[in-house]
């Protein structure tokens, strides 16, 4: 058994969670596509790593119109990936591991090529027609003002039976109607399916927009919806709530499996709202992304209010949960400019010491850039569509880097995506071996973290908000008191211990890590990152 494994250790509350882009983790078979036995093989890097659980975007069958997630068929395993026997090994050799495997499930959309809208789409009185969302209109005029996520109307005229069904990303990727039961019953069963394999949880795609309004309103305004009307007619309805209540009795059919929500809402960092999918702690879902740190300038007060946000939005029998990258928006690093190395330490320090459960997105310990892509070479359809204006996703998905040999150790295969230039002296083997690394910062905190229940679990209680470029919190459990002091500046800070007795347990420089009592006045070089411990009478 994992050190941390206390008898009420909660793997989804209290470990770390590890996000694989599939595609671009490790490829086995050398097609230049990353697979399911390449995420096998690095299993161990995982374990040393020490996270608890590994979330997987998705790995179904697809056209790949929106890279997976356009799902054709929700019981099986892409054929770029591997197969269900290839998906049940990795299952058993995580747990073994006492990993945690969490897929990402799409329930607002399905793919076009569907055999459920194959056959909605053949003729309006097909058995699941309602299963998607159609409209028929006297005239060619749109059904209303809704807007695809991705540009453009959500509405896609179909021809050959003279109706409009509703998108809220691609035209590939047709809105399943929630309000239909033998829809829903279909579906939950397809998630059993997954949860009888013992899949350990779902990572929710767009949650939020499962119930639509069944009047098909327009949507307001956006001077409306900010100064006066503060909702959607297309998300956020009843209904959303009600189908994620509905899923979580499901889930709790089966011990200790988890649902993490995405819930997407422009403008995005809406705690409140992020917070109302947890329901009363105990009947919806188990964590919700707040992603209001990704549109954060590096500056210590906004990072701080927005921390301070969620943890006073969420309710008290809930969970919080933090995350610096994902694969729709830039790496986290390349968010915080200049000095951007020194700074990534800072938030890994702050993400891992947080209240909440940490996410790690692949690639991050290392401190993975974003690749630049010409224009020929750009993959994701949406950056084709708004090219030179945005460029798509491409820029954080590219593969991750193990070595500094041919393709980053990726693949012996030109990758899918290219890997990031900078491959030769950010990667795996490279950082394993350089004791202040990325990559050793990130498994020295997380180890911590595992032999400290105040980090895992533990009260949080802020003592410097921000100000001067500093944040500060106390971590708590029982007679264990930690302080973290992050240091935001490039500057030194002077910094006042509050009463008491503290030692250094860890320090993002090396040279200040070491076990004596501080000084009242202690200076923080800049972009430094402590955890001391306050000294009890047994110490
Ligand atoms: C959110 C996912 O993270 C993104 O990659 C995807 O394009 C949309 N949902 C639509 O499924």
């Amino acid at each position: 058994m994992k050190e941390q494994q206390y008898a009420d250790f909660i793997w989804w509350k209290h470990g770390v969670i590890y996000h694989i882009y599939p595609r671009s983790f490790k490829d086995s078979n050398n097609d230049g596509i990353g697979d399911l036995p390449g995420i096998i093989e690095k299993l161990p890097y995982l374990v040393d790593l020490g996270v608890d659980a590994i979330w997987l975007s998705p790995i179904y069958p697809s056209p790949f119109k929106d890279s997976g997630y356009d799902i054709s068929d929700y019981t099986a395993i892409s054929q770029d990936y591997g197969d269900l026997s290839d998906f049940r090994l990795l299952l058993n050799l995580a747990h073994e591991a006492e990993i945690k495997v969490i897929m990402d499930l799409v329930m607002n959309h399905t793919s076009d090529q569907h055999p459920w809208f194959v056959e909605s789409s053949s003729s309006i009185d097909n058995p699941k027609r309602d299963w998607y969302i159609w409209k028929k209109t006297k005239d060619t005029n749109q059904p209303n003002n809704w807007k695809s996520a991705f540009g453009k109307s959500a509405w896609e005229f179909h021809e050959p039976t003279q109706a409009y069904y509703l998108h809220s990303f691609f035209k590939e990727q047709p809105d399943l109607n929630w309000r239909k039961k033998d829809m829903r019953i279909q579906f939950f069963k397809e998630i059993e399916f997954w949860l009888n394999l013992g899949v350990d949880g779902f990572r929710l795609d767009v949650i939020n927009l499962l119930g639509k309004d069944r009047k098909l309103r327009n949507n307001p305004s956006i001077f409306r919806f900010l100064f006066m009307e503060k909702s959607w007619f297309n998300r956020n309805r009843p209904r959303s709530y009600k189908i994620v209540k509905k899923l979580r009795k499901l889930i709790d059919k089966y011990p200790n499996r988890v649902l993490i929500g995405e819930i997407y809402n422009p403008p995005p960092g809406d705690s409140q709202l992020v917070a109302s999918y947890l329901g009363n702690g105990k009947d919806s879902l188990h964590m919700a992304f707040d992603f209001s740190l990704f549109f954060k300038r590096w500056e210590a007060k906004k990072f701080y209010k927005s921390i301070e946000k969620l943890q006073n939005e969420i309710p008290s029998k809930a969970w919080p949960c933090y995350v610096l990258s994902n694969h729709d928006l830039s790496r986290g690093i390349n968010r915080f400019g200049k000095n951007k190395f020194e700074k990534a330490r800072v938030a890994a320090m702050l993400l891992l010491t947080l209240r909440g459960t940490p996410f790690v997105y692949y690639g991050e310990e290392l401190g993975m850039t974003n690749i630049s892509l010409k224009r020929d070479a750009i993959v994701d359809p949406l950056g084709k569509r708004f090219w030179p204006l945005y460029k798509g996703r491409d820029k954080s998905r590219s593969p991750m880097q193990w070595n500094a040999s041919i393709h980053g150790g990726f693949s012996y295969q030109t990758p899918w995506l290219p890997v990031n230039e900078n491959y030769a002296f950010v990667n795996v083997e490279d950082q394993l071996n350089i004791p202040t690394s990325m990559l050793n910062t990130y498994k020295a905190i997380i180890k911590l973290r595992k032999k400290s229940k105040s980090l895992q679990k533990g009260k949080w209680k802020p003592l410097i908000k921000g100000d001067d470029q500093i944040i500060a919190y106390f971590r708590t459990n029982k007679d264990e008191k930690l302080l973290v002091v992050l240091n935001f500046s490039a500057k030194s800070k002077e910094f006042k211990l509050p009463k008491g007795n503290y030692f250094t347990i860890y320090s993002l420089l090396k040279d200040f890590e070491n076990s004596k009592p501080l000084n009242k006045n202690f200076i923080l070089p800049p972009f430094s990152g402590f955890i001391l411990k306050k000294k009890t009478e047994n110490q």
